[in-house]
């Protein structure tokens, strides 16, 4: 693949100047306006970006400042990566090894976490998520969100979330995600502190508010207060559903109107129609299920219920130690039962729109030029050769990732 000028222009490659990704074999836009299916297939063509955006697709050929040479490769827009703890310190690999060996998954796990990340320094904090957000990015994670959650002070999950906020502009405020050690016996009394000191120290950081709801770490009302805490402050919301077990998660998530309900392991009939008759996508964190043995979801009939869903990697020390969204997808069709195209929007476009956002997922003109070259013919490669790192190169706003 060679990347070299092709046109005079005189534009150079400054801020103006426009790049092509030329003779794709394979072009995923996810816009059925643009070609063939719900992922608007075009074969044979270019993208053109300037400006960071998308501003022409087309038959390859397309003449620009700038060229990135395909060479007859898929290319498909960045993942859009909906649910992540990227801000955390320590190892729980151990943890990992006892439960492959049979020990079942615990919310209390986060308190190791907890401890770890609160006895960090700044630098060693920043420099763990600065890693792990690069290594999203080389897996073709363009756009992502990142919780707070293992600080649990108002101090700690400030900081949590200043850091976040130099890697993304998606950051949540998850303070309700276990009650830490300090207020055992007294869960109200920690409720209060986040929904007060806590909230307000976290706020002017965070775009959203999201909880753990399940048993081991909030219930439902709990989960409300801390919720409607979070709207009243100006946050998104979002919430921690179903993970381990039936419960009232999914519903009290679409009952206030949460851009998102995560998880979804159970499912019951009543879940499934509330998702389908609502804006709550339901998202998928299959990486999960397969760390903490938890079954899988039934996505399918979510999907064929006409819920709109997503698919993120959850990457935390925990429950899915993973930036892969490709394992994701893997999982998405060999065990969650979605057909490849769903699984790639889920990818892609399910979860920009958990994010609320238009700009990305797609790549209509006007996108942003998050793209990403797979070292393989087709997006099916995905699935059918799992494990094998296919990402060729990554363009974010209309960068090669280096
Ligand atoms: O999304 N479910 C709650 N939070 C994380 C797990 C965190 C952990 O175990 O550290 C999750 O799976």
């Amino acid at each position: 693949m060679s990347n070299g000028r092709t046109s005079s222009g005189g534009a150079g490659a400054g801020a103006d100047a426009t790049t092509v990704v030329d003779r794709i074999g394979l072009l995923v836009t996810n816009d059925p306006e643009l070609g063939e299916g719900p992922l608007g297939i075009l074969r044979d063509a270019s993208v053109v970006v300037a400006g960071g955006r998308v501003v022409a697709v087309g038959p390859a050929g397309a003449v620009a400042d700038r060229r990135i040479d395909a060479e007859g490769r898929c290319v498909i827009p960045g993942f859009v990566d909906s649910h992540t703890h990227l801000v955390f310190a320590g190892d729980r690999s151990d943890e990992f090894a006892a439960r492959m060996a049979g020990a079942p998954y615990a919310a209390g796990g986060i308190r190791v976490s907890v401890d770890a990340t609160r006895a960090a320094s700044d630098e060693e904090l920043a420099v763990a998520a600065a890693t792990r957000r690069h290594e999203a990015l080389r897996a073709g994670i363009t756009t992502l969100e990142i919780k707070s959650g293992y600080g649990l002070t108002p101090e700690h999950e400030a900081r949590c979330l200043r850091m976040a906020t130099g890697i993304t502009r998606h950051t949540t405020f998850l303070g309700a995600h276990v009650v830490p050690p300090e207020f055992d016996g007294c869960p109200d009394d920690y409720v209060e502190l986040v929904c007060g000191e806590m909230l307000a120290a976290a706020a002017p950081h965070a775009e959203w508010i999201d909880a753990f709801c399940e048993v081991g770490a909030f219930d439902a009302d709990q989960c409300r207060t801390v919720l409607t805490a979070g709207r009243d402050a100006g946050l998104g919301m979002r919430l921690h559903a179903n993970q381990l077990g039936h419960g009232p998660g999914v519903q009290l998530a679409v009952e206030l109107g949460c851009a998102s309900a995560d998880h979804c392991t159970y499912l019951d009939d009543a879940d499934v129609e509330a998702l389908a008759g609502s804006d709550t996508v339901a998202t998928f964190l299959p990486a999960t299920d397969f760390s903490t043995r938890q079954p899988y979801p039934d996505a399918r009939r979510v999907i064929d219920a006409g819920a709109t869903v997503a698919v993120a990697t959850n990457c935390n020390p925990g429950s899915s130690y993973t930036t892969s969204m490709a394992f994701c997808i893997a999982l998405a069709v060999r065990d969650l039962r979605m057909s490849m195209d769903e699984a790639l929007l889920a990818a892609t476009l399910g979860g920009a729109r958990a994010l609320r956002r238009a700009d990305v997922g797609h790549l209509s003109p006007g996108a942003r030029g998050d793209l990403v070259v797979l070292d393989a013919p087709s997006y099916t490669h995905l699935v059918y050769r799992p494990g094998v790192p296919l990402v060729h190169t990554v363009m974010s706003e209309g960068d090669v990732v280096p």
